[in-house]
């Protein structure tokens, strides 16, 4: 059942189809649908710069080609050629006027089909179930957001620094590492790159990181990854409030990017994008202190001292369109490199950045303990190895500093901006407590 693609015709992408409308062309792709009606069937292939109908008249193909039609299957690899005509009806705007079709690899029986599929054999299909449209949408707007953030930060001179994943000290919490054996020693997949980025200041003044970060999360939530990408600035001679004016801006311009350069994507995914319109600096602020006031007052169970858990996120974001800064926790709620609030010294000098629409924290970010033995008092009241951070007390001792960053987590942030409810679809192959295949 051989034809011949005319070597003669140009290979296009259908991404360009616009470029060459009338013309005679070849293309390649996996078939997505397949219909016939008689004398004439229609076939939509997708290259992975778009999806475009072939459309076949049984008098006007050769036998072969009409009798590849019949035998191909879903996600079969094709080659067809024919004339490309614009048609607005059609989906991508194209239509091609099949003169040969030819098929390249024969699928088998494909095993997600047009209908509703549990997601945990989507999840085992992962590798499959990326071909889909809403999946392709959303990863392109993950994409278009890592993008985004790199030129936000190239823009405002920041120098990028690969931090290691590999690391002898513990970045967060000791609660949710990921140990491995170092040649006999104990190493630990990274939670964050904060402190050594932190080293990287004093080189460079405003630095960042972006990556894969590690946490042995073992809440099955819609927001929880064992493995997350995340993007950590970080800025010399900058304070607490700084950091936050630095959030808002960063959050509204990827947001801005998304709505500029995903409208498509959007669409596919339903997204309300009225509601991301709205995304602009200043964002509301609270204290903690306020926070739990408020909860509170609602009826909730919250003493203060208690970090705010994801119930308590989403009756402060209740009714808000805006995200919302929580700032100055409680010492004990944060991590040990806080810097204590002068004001409050039960607090210390930091935000979350909450999402609307129930994403809960974005961002959790903070100034930095700048003073050596209040850093080194923390460390040891946390009950972590001082040994292990002799490299990032020396920070405070050659040239002490103030400083501050944040850290915001890919995957929730995409999740907001696409809507989608669960955040293991924005990552190609999500790692979650019970999942480490495909
Ligand atoms: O608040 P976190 O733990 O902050 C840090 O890691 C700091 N070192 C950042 C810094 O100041 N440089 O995490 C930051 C963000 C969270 O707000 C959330 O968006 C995301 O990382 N995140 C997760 N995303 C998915 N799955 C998880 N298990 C996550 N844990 C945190
Ligand atoms: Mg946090």
């Amino acid at each position: 059942m051989r034809t011949v693609v005319s070597t003669q015709l140009q290979n296009v992408e259908i991404g360009q189809l616009s470029e060459h409308v009338g013309e005679s062309v070849n293309l390649r792709g996996w078939v997505e649908t397949k219909r016939g009606h008689g004398k004439v069937a229609f076939l939509t292939v997708r290259d992975g710069t778009g999806i475009v109908q072939g459309v076949l008249v049984k008098n006007a193909v050769d036998d072969a080609s009409w009798a590849a039609h019949g035998s191909v299957t879903i996600e079969s690899l094709v080659t067809m050629s024919g004339e490309v005509k614009a048609e607005p009806r059609a989906p991508g705007g194209y239509e091609m006027g099949v003169a040969s079709l030819r098929i390249d690899a024969l699928a088998e029986p494909y095993p997600i089909q047009p209908k509703e599929h549990g997601v945990d054999f989507l999840l085992d299909h992962r590798h499959l179930w990326l071909r889909s449209s809403q999946q392709r949408a959303g990863l392109r707007v993950r994409a278009e957001v890592e993008q985004a953030i790199h030129d936000f930060f190239y823009g405002r001179d920041f120098v990028r620094i690969d931090s290691p994943i590999l690391t002898g000290a513990i970045g967060e919490h000791a609660g949710t590492l990921f140990e491995t054996d170092y040649f006999g020693d104990r190493a630990f997949l990274a939670q964050t790159g904060q402190l050594y980025i932190e080293a990287a200041t004093p080189a460079f003044r405003r630095v960042y990181c972006f990556g894969p970060t590690f946490r042995a999360e073992k809440s099955k939530t819609r927001r929880h990854l064992t493995e997350f990408w995340m993007v950590e600035p970080e800025m010399a001679f900058a304070d607490s409030n700084d950091n936050m004016r630095l959030q808002e801006e960063f959050v509204s311009y990827i947001v801005e990017r998304a709505l500029e350069n995903c409208r498509d994507e959007l669409a596919v995914l339903e997204r309300d994008t009225s509601k991301l319109e709205l995304v602009k600096p200043p964002f509301p602020r609270i204290s903690y202190t306020d926070a739990v006031a408020q909860l509170q007052a609602k009826g909730a169970e919250i003493a203060w001292g208690q970090d705010l858990g994801a119930p308590d996120e989403l009756a402060l974001m209740e009714s808000r369109e805006l995200p919302m800064f929580v700032h100055d926790y409680p010492k004990q709620a944060k991590a040990f490199y806080m810097k204590e609030n002068p004001a409050d010294p039960r607090t210390v000098l930091c935000d979350d950045l909450l999402a609307p629409e129930g994403y809960g924290e974005l961002i959790g970010g903070s100034q930095r303990e700048d003073d050596l033995e209040r850093l080194k008092a923390r460390i040891e009241e946390e009950g972590l190895p001082l040994d292990a951070y002799a490299w990032y007390l020396d920070l405070r001792r050659y040239g002490t500093f103030p400083h501050a960053g944040f850290g915001l987590g890919i995957e929730r942030t995409v999740a907001w901006i696409t809507g989608r409810h669960h955040i293991r679809e924005l990552i190609p192959f999500p790692r979650l407590m019970n999942r480490l295949y495909p």
